[in-house]
């Protein structure tokens, strides 16, 4: 959509190596697999997933997500519903018997006729790398414990492995997307959300009774390992008509990032001039891989959202080209697609030079907004398959990016209908910065 979310509609996150003699392309492939024609159906109030935890204001919703760059502070992040309670936060690595405590803040706000509970967010710092630690919340009332593993401090040959989820809502099929997630046997050790959480705003007067099932929903995952959050179209929650007109308001009070975000999109705002000076401050000797997240594609040959990413693409396509981005996902489109190594940026309005072309140098695209929300699979594609589309396929499912060294990373996506450890559509990627070819 080109808004600008919390921490950025741009987010990175940095790893490393890799090289692959093998042939990239597939040449275009449209998969012939037959997926499901059922109506993606949302999970009642009263399903198992959305169930209230027991006891007096006992925290629910729980989630964290990275807090700072490096990766040494996490924000955890909780609903009380009955009064504030306590802002604690007590933890301890799994090799001490030294108990800590961090103090975070309340937030409450309200969304026409609903009024939310106590939303708290309380960064804790200074955690060491590569260590497990436990966290207690809701101390004094109902306390309940979860548990989360830092990532390893930065360096050229660490791996690491994200999942990549998108656009999830929380039907049955949403529901099967993480349960497929948490099962596959690639263990992913935070997720990369490219947008669209809830679909709140599906409901009258965006009922957020539907933020607050989706946080209790997906806390089996995101009280566990960081979900890395970027905003989509959903999260926009402006309605005038009932007089919501403060942009994002559901979603900033509920997923708080460590960084600020910029609000605007467009060439010259802030958004602009961050990137242009965050893309030259990665040193990629010390975080080999660059990731990029938006919500919006770039390259998607589906007849849905069909060119919305144009405006953005234009501004910053050359940018990603010149600092070598690896890879860029997106969500919106309800579907998934890979994309070759192409870039469409030759153009000067004189030249004629406007067609994608396959370019070494650029990323990967790839379109993962299949997560299963109640809004269903974007089954309509343009035809011919475009040149660039190396696979496309309307299904739900997840993927998993598997960092190896600096040259090697593993990519896999998968489908819900298949078993947890099969690979519907995998490449290996080499790093365009230590081993482009
Ligand atoms: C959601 O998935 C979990 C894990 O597979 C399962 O236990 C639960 O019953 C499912 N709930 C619904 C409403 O589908
Ligand atoms: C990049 O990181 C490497 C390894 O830490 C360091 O030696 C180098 O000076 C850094 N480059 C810049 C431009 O900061
Ligand atoms: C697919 O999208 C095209 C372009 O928007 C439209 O003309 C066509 O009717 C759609 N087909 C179906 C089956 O919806
Ligand atoms: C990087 O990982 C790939 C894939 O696992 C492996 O083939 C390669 O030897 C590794 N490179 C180094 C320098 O370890
Ligand atoms: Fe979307």
């Amino acid at each position: 959509m080109g808004s600008s979310p919390s921490s950025s509609s741009v987010v990175f996150a940095v790893l490393f190596l890799v090289f692959n003699a093998a042939v990239l392309c597939h040449g275009g492939k449209t998969s012939s697999f037959v997926r499901k024609v059922e109506k993606t159906v949302d999970m009642p109030l009263d399903s198992d997933v959305f169930r209230v935890p027991p006891g007096y204001n006992a925290p629910q919703q729980v989630h964290i997500t990275q807090g700072d760059h490096a990766g040494k502070a996490v924000i955890v992040s909780w609903v009380t519903a009955n009064e504030p309670g306590s802002k604690k936060v007590i933890y301890w690595s799994e090799n001490s018997e030294h108990k800590e405590e961090a103090e975070g803040k309340v937030y409450t706000y309200e969304f026409y006729n609903y009024k939310s509970g106590y939303i708290h967010h309380c960064t804790i710092r200074n955690l060491e790398f590569n260590t497990k630690y436990y966290y207690v919340v809701g101390v004094g009332h109902t306390e309940r414990t979860f548990w989360f593993t830092t990532p390893p401090a930065v360096g050229p040959d660490v791996p690491y492995t994200f999942g990549l989820i998108g656009d999830l809502g929380q039907s049955y099929d949403s529901n099967i997307t993480v349960t497929h997630y948490e099962n596959n046997p690639t263990k992913g050790q935070a997720v990369l959300f490219v947008g669209d959480l809830s679909y709140a705003d599906n409901y009258p007067n965006h009922d957020n009774v539907r933020w607050d099932t989706w946080g209790r929903f997906v806390e089996r995952s995101a009280a566990y390992q960081p979900w890395i959050w970027t905003a989509g179209n959903h999260e926009i929650d402006f309605v005038p008509e009932i007089g919501e007109t403060i942009p994002f308001k559901p979603y900033t009070n509920r997923y708080q990032v460590p960084y600020r975000a910029s609000q605007t999109y467009g060439k010259y705002t802030p958004q602009y001039k961050w990137l242009e000076q965050e893309l030259p401050k990665v040193n990629r000797s010390e975080t080999p891989w660059l990731i990029v997240l938006m919500h919006s594609p770039w390259y998607n040959s589906y007849n849905y959202h069909y060119m919305e990413g144009e405006t953005m693409r234009v501004m910053y396509e050359a940018w990603f080209v010149k600092y070598k981005v690896d890879v860029v996902f997106a969500g919106h489109v309800h579907a998934y697609e890979r994309s070759e190594r192409v870039s469409n940026i030759a153009y000067n309005i004189v030249n004629g030079k406007c067609v994608p072309v396959r370019d070494q140098t650029a990323p990967v695209y790839i379109t993962i907004g299949d997560g299963g929300n109640l809004e269903g699979l974007a089954t309509n594609m343009t035809y011919p398959q475009p040149e660039y589309s190396a696979y496309r396929e309307a299904s739900f499912g997840h993927a998993i990016f598997d960092i190896k060294n600096r040259t090697h990373a593993f990519y896999g996506w998968h489908r819900n209908q298949d078993g947890y450890a099969v690979e519907a559509d995998t490449m290996w990627f080499s790093n365009r910065y230590w081993h482009p070819g």
